[in-house]
């Protein structure tokens, strides 16, 4: 006897996202009607025994970029179809998780010129080997709650005691790269180091003014968000981090200026002698710019890809065009892809988009501590 209903509500659901997201494949990649039909009901008799379903490899390649292309807080997803995608499905324990990582981490690093790439892990519904990855990021700075305030960065605080908790210990610097947290199931976390060869980062100056003094301004040089759930089709895979490159703003304008966070504007305006005592004189924005160019300066210099805002947002402008010519709708959150410095001089600013759902598509999900 099967254990699984075949039709119960939860299956009939994953059975219709199936259907759905293998005619989008099927159409976006020429396969023929009949390999499709044959396709369709593999993957329903799957489903009808075990509530879901394994992609092949293809299926998974393109259902991953799909969700880069229907994520709505992206502005870079005029590349969606390039990104790099390791199937890890294999991985049977936290230290091959460990090293799929450190894989994924030298693969989009490319000694500087960076790779969009996702690694995808087991899905979700293989009893005991779903994993979640606990860290925001793969590559994170830790925040320490001093009595004189917070050390480091203010976001990762509450992740930084989970992992000091679990024994982790870091240098009490406001740059400490957090260590990997990795689950296996519902089992006990393990921590693992990034050995310093699988993390660059960048030490920043202007190339004019030296607006840091002493403080010792750096970031990394790969944002790899792994939080994330990848939904494709009905499968959903709790582990599946993703990268491309940064755009300057998110540095420059938000992780070391936003008050929230490392909050170097004060310190900036000061080290350009500017007048802070009334806001008239724009002295946050003249600090934001020069932050700003300084970002961007020395990750060109480092030769660390890393693309401007303006660039950013013509990129932008061509994929709408693209998709257009595609014959799809481009969704979007407008909030998210106006670039947080001079905004109206981007078209981004000038046009409203449309916040819908679509599926494959990269969601949030709850955080495990
Ligand atoms: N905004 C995040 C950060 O500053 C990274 C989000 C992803 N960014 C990207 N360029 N792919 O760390």
């Amino acid at each position: 006897m099967k254990s699984i209903p075949a039709c119960d509500a939860g299956t009939e659901a994953v059975r219709s996202e199936a259907a759905s997201f293998l005619t989008r494949y099927a159409e976006e990649t020429n396969l023929q009607e009949a390999a499709l039909s044959a396709r369709m009901q593999e993957a329903f008799a799957e489903i009808d025994v075990t509530g879901t379903y394994r992609h092949t490899y293809e299926e998974l390649r393109h259902g991953a970029r799909m969700a880069w292309r229907n994520a709505n807080r992206c502005i870079g997803r005029l590349f969606w179809n390039r990104m790099h995608v390791f199937d890890e499905r294999e991985a049977e324990t936290e230290e091959d998780v460990y090293h799929a990582l450190l894989r994924h981490l030298a693969f989009a690093t490319n000694a500087g010129e960076i790779r969009p790439a996702i690694t995808l892990l087991p899905q979700e519904g293989r009893a005991g080997r779903t994993f979640r990855i606990w860290n925001h990021q793969l590559l994170r700075y830790a925040g320490y709650e001093r009595p004189e305030g917070v050390v480091g960065d203010p976001s990762s605080v509450r992740f930084t005691r989970v992992c000091e908790r679990l024994g982790w210990q870091g240098s009490g610097s406001p740059f400490d790269l957090l260590p990997l947290v990795i689950q296996r199931g519902d089992g006990r976390p393990r921590l693992f180091e990034i050995p310093s060869s699988h993390a660059l980062e960048v030490p920043l100056s202007h190339p004019d003014n030296d607006i840091f003094g002493s403080f010792p301004a750096k970031w990394y040089a790969v944002p790899v968000i792994s939080d994330m759930v990848l939904e494709i089709g009905g499968v959903r895979y709790t582990a599946a981090p993703f990268n491309g490159w940064y755009m300057g703003t998110e540095i420059g304008a938000r992780n070391l200026a936003d008050e929230g966070r490392y909050n170097l504007l004060p310190l900036v305006a000061a080290n350009l002698g500017l007048d802070t005592s009334s806001n008239i004189t724009l002295w946050k924005d003249r600090a934001l710019v020069e932050l700003n160019a300084a970002v961007l300066h020395s990750y060109r210099r480092a030769g660390v890809t890393i693309v401007d805002h303006h660039t950013a947002a013509q990129q932008f402008s061509v994929f709408e065009r693209n998709e257009e010519k595609a014959g799809r709708d481009v969704t979007g959150r407008w909030s998210w892809l106006v670039p947080p410095l001079s905004p109206a001089t981007t078209p981004v600013f000038h046009r409203s988009y449309e916040d819908r759902i679509v599926s494959p598509q990269f969601l949030h999900q709850e955080t495990p501590y």
